[in-house]
């Protein structure tokens, strides 16, 4: 059966665009052919603080190939921040090589441009700088001392917390560890740029092609209408593509400098220091209950570290604000400045991190209570999101819980730890709630059909992005259903700061905005069509084009937010039930088989949400089971620089996962009913695996990642 002559959503058909990429057809921002092309290589420092004493750029000039020496000493002056710590966001500034300041180890201090990649790679290890090193924080105990509110502070309280936890029949207060991490999509970040006496054009690969364009207009402060951003495909962004990072400027600059189009990628070693990370963060929880498991209290702080220029804060207080009903709850973040490079968004920022606190916090509370940790969670659902009083839009947390534990065979669970063994394995389940904010934001879409042997063709444009999540494959779906014509007559054309703006990928808002954004579109198209047809019986699309005498018919449509929306809180839910192993002599465990329930609203395409959710699952069992990137308490650069020792699950480490849908539409959501899923798919799988380990051995887990040697 050839899945892909269905018509509208909700079939598992193929990725549209599944072809052009298996066939290496479908290119990527360094894979454009562009003319009179030439390449750039950034240099790194090699301390984490001080300045850049001296240059001797002579030997890379001689190099035979060798077009530009980029340095803070003859780089074009960019805009600056008004001041340090600025909050970091997407369309922030990116100045670069502005200084001889170093703020951390790998920070670029220089570029070079040559005909070949091999001359200008060749040329940059000959590049010699000369620094006054001075002692740069790189120790986090060393740190606290400095930690600090932030600008954008998102301190949360209601009631009393400390009167709370006096009320309360049992208590608790740990802190767990997540150590930095970082995000490393496949398609590494690259950018072929060409400056073009000012008319700005860029292949790179980002997330939010709107955002990209707004970064280089106010960093080069040109107007943003003479640049245009294209990002066809991306081949994985993870968070770390959200904005245009410093590499985007230097290659602009560089074209400018030289007037040719450059091209530069950064390398996977230079992907540990040049694009952002997810920070170490230290979450302190406290729980209060009476002894029926009713919660009294929650609190949750966190300590994260920034650097020392730009101030990025992971909320990950976010889920302890709503996903219990307590009438005392606290949450804060502080920050310390370290001399790391900027940490940012990375999947599920805020509820990943967060959802490995609070959902082991629950577990070693409901063993306290000696309650069943589902028991206890259904026990304090609640309806109305606490932190603002807003009625969820839909939440089947219960209706999740109550599911994975028929599917998974909770039943077989032992309540007793280190109770149920196989061989010499220890067995252990795990349970952990999971909730995600399902934002949906203003897109717009244009959309053109075309009239061509008696069938209606369609063309979607839109500047969104599809980052390996399935979006050409959603939105061709969606045209196909509000204009009622097969899939294959419909094109979808994405990645264009050309084409109608929508917010881009990220913070899984992407399906719902866009595909809502399409659907405006079309309601747009048949409008207008029965509008130039008058009176007719037409009711099909062709029938319509034939009535209104049309070859061809342009329209643009906008979705947003209504008032619904915005007086509801909008979340997607979804439990996670993990199985594992555990060796009782050593301590190497085995991930035997996991299960996510999801109920995310309506299902656009069943196998394009399937590899969401498998993808966070697998993004979670990595950082439950082996991702940690190391600081060398010297020099404050990372020891892990490459795939050989940043450690992420294989195929072995993941044997078993399954997916349950919940059926659901939310129609408060938006018009479609649709919610998110990517970053669902991450949240509390760690907690999920940390509590399957406690209930197999008796030892709790409350840093990650969870390797052998802390187990026994
Ligand atoms: Mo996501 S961390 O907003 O790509």
């Amino acid at each position: 059966m050839n899945l892909n002559t269905s018509k509208g959503t909700g079939n598992p058909i193929d990725r549209v665009e599944g072809k052009l990429k298996v066939t290496g057809m479908a290119k990527y921002a360094s894979e454009f052919k562009v003319k009179n092309l030439v390449y750039a290589q950034g240099i790194n420092s090699t301390i984490a603080k001080g300045r850049i004493t001296a240059i001797d750029t002579a030997e890379a000039e001689a190099q035979p190939g060798v077009l530009a020496v980029i340095t803070y000493k003859n780089a074009e002056r960019l805009a600056q921040y008004d001041k340090d710590l600025h909050p970091l966001s997407t369309t922030s500034i990116q100045p670069v090589l502005q200084s001889d300041q170093v703020h951390y180890y790998g920070e670029y201090v220089g570029l070079v441009v040559a005909e070949t990649f091999e001359q200008a790679q060749y040329a940059a290890r000959l590049v010699k700088y000369t620094y006054a090193q001075e002692t740069p924080d790189i120790d986090f105990e060393a740190s606290k001392g400095k930690a600090y509110t932030p600008t954008e502070q998102s301190d949360y309280s209601r009631g009393n917390v400390a009167e709370g936890l006096a009320e309360a029949d049992v208590t608790l207060d740990e802190t767990y560890v997540t150590p930095i991490e970082h995000h490393h999509p496949m398609e590494l970040h690259a950018i072929i740029g060409s400056w073009n006496g000012g008319n700005v054009q860029a292949y790179a690969s980002q997330q939010m092609i709107d955002n990209a364009a707004t970064t280089i207009a106010d960093t080069f402060q040109i107007d943003k209408k003479n640049v245009r951003v294209m990002s066809p495909y991306v081949g994985g962004g993870f968070g770390s593509k959200l904005a245009a990072k410093q590499h985007v400027i230097l290659a602009l600059m560089a074209s400018k400098a030289i007037n040719r189009p450059v091209q530069l990628t950064v390398s996977r070693n230079q992907m540990f220091t040049n694009t952002n990370l997810r920070q170490r963060n230290e979450q302190r929880i406290k729980i209060g209950a009476k002894s029926d498991g009713t919660l009294t209290a929650l609190s949750h702080d966190t300590l994260s570290h920034t650097s020392t220029y730009e101030q990025y804060q992971e909320a990950c207080g976010t889920v302890t604000k709503m996903l219990y009903k307590t009438p005392n709850n606290s949450v804060t973040h502080r920050l310390m400045p370290m001399n790391l490079q900027s940490p940012f968004a990375m999947r599920a920022p805020g509820e990943a991190t967060g959802s490995f606190a609070l959902e082991s916090a629950m577990d070693e509370m409901a063993f306290k209570l000696n309650m069943d940790p589902i028991a206890f969670r259904i026990k304090n659902d609640t309806q109305v999101d606490p932190s603002n009083g807003k009625p969820f839009s839909s939440r089947l947390l219960n209706e999740c819980l109550r599911l994975g534990a028929k599917e998974f065979g909770w039943e077989n669970r032992p309540q007793k730890p280190a109770s149920k063994s196989e061989g010499n394995w220890l067995v252990g389940y795990g349970v952990s709630a999971a909730s995600r904010r399902a934002p949906y934001m203003k897109t717009s879409a244009k959309v053109i059909l075309e009239l061509k042997n008696d069938a209606v063709w369609a063309t979607l444009q839109m500047d969104a992005t599809d980052i390996g999540t399935g979006s050409y494959t959603i939105l061709a779906q969606t045209v196909s259903e509000y204009l009622d014509i097969p899939v294959e007559q419909v094109d979808v054309e994405l990645g264009d700061s050309e084409y109608p703006v929508t917010p881009g990928s990220g913070g899984s808002w992407g399906a719902a905005s866009f595909a809502n954004g399409a659907r405006a579109a079309c309601e747009q198209a048949l409008k207008d069509l029965k509008d130039k047809a008058g009176e007719t019986a037409a009711t099909t699309t062709v029938a319509l084009m034939k009535a209104a005498q049309l070859s061809t018919l342009e329209a643009e449509g906008t979705a947003e937010p209504d008032e619904e929306y915005k007086a509801h809180s909008v979340f997607s839910f979804g439990a996670n039930f993990t199985e594992v192993w555990v060796d009782k002599d050593t301590g190497v465990f085995r991930i035997k088989r996991m299960l996510n329930v999801a109920s995310c609203g309506k299902i656009l395409n069943p196998k394009t949400a399937f590899g969401q959710i498998i993808g966070g699952c697998v993004m979670g069992a990595g950082m439950a089971i082996a991702e940690r990137t190391e600081v060398e308490p010297n020099f404050g650069n990372f020891i892990t620089r490459s795939f050989a020792d940043y450690h992420v699950p294989v195929n072995l480490d993941m044997a078993n996962i399954d997916v349950v849908y919940l059926p659901e539409e939310d129609k408060i959501a938006n018009k479609m009913g649709i919610k998110g899923i990517g970053e669902l798919g991450i949240t509390s799988v760690a907690a999920s695996i940390a509590n399957a380990v406690f209930n197999a051995t008796g030892k709790r887990m409350r840093d990650l990642p969870l390797t052998p040697e802390k187990i026994f």
